[in-house]
């Protein structure tokens, strides 16, 4: 497996470019199985994540192709039953329940596994189906769903841990081709959302108030082709925003919608990051001195779970003593075991991770568990005096668009090391 070796203490500057948004591109790649006319997608991120999720519509029978940051999916004959391997290794792969459901009435699916952030149930996907008038079974670790029809009703999809968002977009793809009207109540706001129900509105869908809690869904007879760009990846425009910060450097960040940064913006000002609107682009330098905060993860408008772990290291790096409470995903914290290999001092306290920062963080060989905290170590690892080895790092391709070419125009020193 290949690993990044990363000669810390240079502070970046310059200038970086976002790529399209992972968590936008997969559910939207899984709703062009809602029509058989060919559908364009642009500014498609080049990760294995966007690729396995090719894969799999292409296992169903969709013709998929790449040219560039364009995909273009036509999925005129498609098969409801998907490839047990493929489906079972990515968790973003249960949004074409939605969509198989919707077109073909019947869709055999593996069940996701737990992983290594909680054991991530699906529980609200399945009870929204069943409302619109799914019967579903789990056997053999698949989910099989069927519906002679499926009718528009009143849904509530709030959890324990708030709304999913992955169950919306399941939801909203499934009944976008019911009778009647659909609402959602308590759907996930996510700006993810809003592009996806964008996307269903270019095929002749009927959605409206997509990015609020009250989704209203008209169905209609049938979807047609469309063509889309995807919104900028919010996650990777903070993981580089906190690369300035965490090596006191300047970045200008280009291509990134500062409105979906509201909270990580609000919390990083208050750690004593100065961040300024330059037309469309957003500069970010470390101020004078940093402070400590304390940061809860919640659904969108709040501080996004996805950017706790690289939070971390800056709070690292802040004198004094901060905390970040996480409130989506119950064991989100395996970054806290290999940022201690580096010198962090961090404990655990149920839900919430208490740093003592300020001390230099030093070099050492460390694992990647999951994509985010692999992030996070790749932060620490450019703050670091020394050189940091980043084993692991496919979780960090699964979700960055070229990480080590773009941190190394930045003047980051970073070398990907093939396994030979
Ligand atoms: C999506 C994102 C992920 C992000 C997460 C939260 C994608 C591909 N992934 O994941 O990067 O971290 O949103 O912003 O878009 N839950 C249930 N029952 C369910 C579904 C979820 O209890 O049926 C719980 C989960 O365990 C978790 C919370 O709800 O505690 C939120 O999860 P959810 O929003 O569903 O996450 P995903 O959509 O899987």
């Amino acid at each position: 497996m290949d690993s990044l070796l990363i000669k810390g203490g240079v502070p970046l500057h310059g200038e970086v470019q976002i790529s399209g948004a992972k968590n936008a591109v997969l559910p939207i790649m899984a709703a062009t199985l809602l029509t058989a006319e060919p559908c364009v997608i642009h500014r498609v991120p080049d990760l294995s994540d966007v690729k396995f999720m090719g894969k799999i519509l292409n296992s169903l029978g969709a013709e998929v192709s790449f040219e560039g940051d364009t995909l273009t999916v036509c999925a005129r004959r498609i098969k409801g039953h998907g490839d047990y391997e493929l489906i079972r290794k990515m968790r973003g792969s249960i949004c074409i329940l939605g969509p198989l459901l919707a077109r073909l009435r019947k869709a055999e699916v593996s069940q996701p596994g737990g992983c290594v952030i909680g054991t991530r149930p699906i529980d609200l996907h399945l009870k929204g189906l069943r409302a619109l008038g799914a019967k579903i079974e789990i056997e053999a670790g698949y989910i099989r769903a069927r519906a002679a029809r499926l009718a528009g009703t009143e849904i509530f999809l709030g959890g324990r841990a708030g709304p999913t968002v992955l169950g919306t977009a399941n939801i909203m793809t499934a009944a976008v081709l019911a009778e009647g009207v659909t609402i959602i109540e308590s759907a996930a706001c996510e700006p993810e959302v809003m592009d996806l129900a964008q996307f269903l509105n270019a095929m002749g869908a009927k959605i409206q108030g997509a990015g609020s809690p009250t989704i209203t869904i008209t169905g209609v007879k049938e979807l047609h082709g469309a063509e889309h760009e995807v919104i900028p990846d919010r996650i990777e425009a903070a993981t580089f925003a906190l690369a300035a910060a965490v090596t006191g450097g300047e970045i200008t960040i280009h291509g990134a919608k500062p409105e979906h940064l509201n909270a990580v913006i609000d919390k990083l000002r208050e750690a004593g990051v100065k961040l300024e609107r330059r037309g469309a682009a957003l500069l970010v330098k470390r101020g004078s001195r940093l402070q400590p905060v304390d940061v809860t993860t919640l659904p969108y408008a709040g501080f996004p779970t996805d950017v706790q772990a690289q939070m971390m290291t800056l709070m690292c790096l802040t004198p004094g003593i901060s905390i970040i409470t996480e409130r989506i995903f119950e064991s989100r914290f395996s970054h806290v075991a290999e940022l201690g290999r580096l010198g962090a001092d961090i404990s655990i306290e149920g839900p919430s991770a208490i740093v003592k920062g300020g001390k230099r963080l030093s070099g050492a060989p460390v694992m990647a568990s999951d994509l985010r905290a692999s992030a996070a170590l790749v932060l620490a690892g450019l703050a670091a005096k020394g050189t940091t080895q980043v084993n692991r790092i496919y979780h960090l391709d699964r979700g960055y668009e070229k990480i080590d070419d773009k941190l190394r125009k930045l003047g980051g020193r970073i070398e990907r090391i093939k396994e030979t």
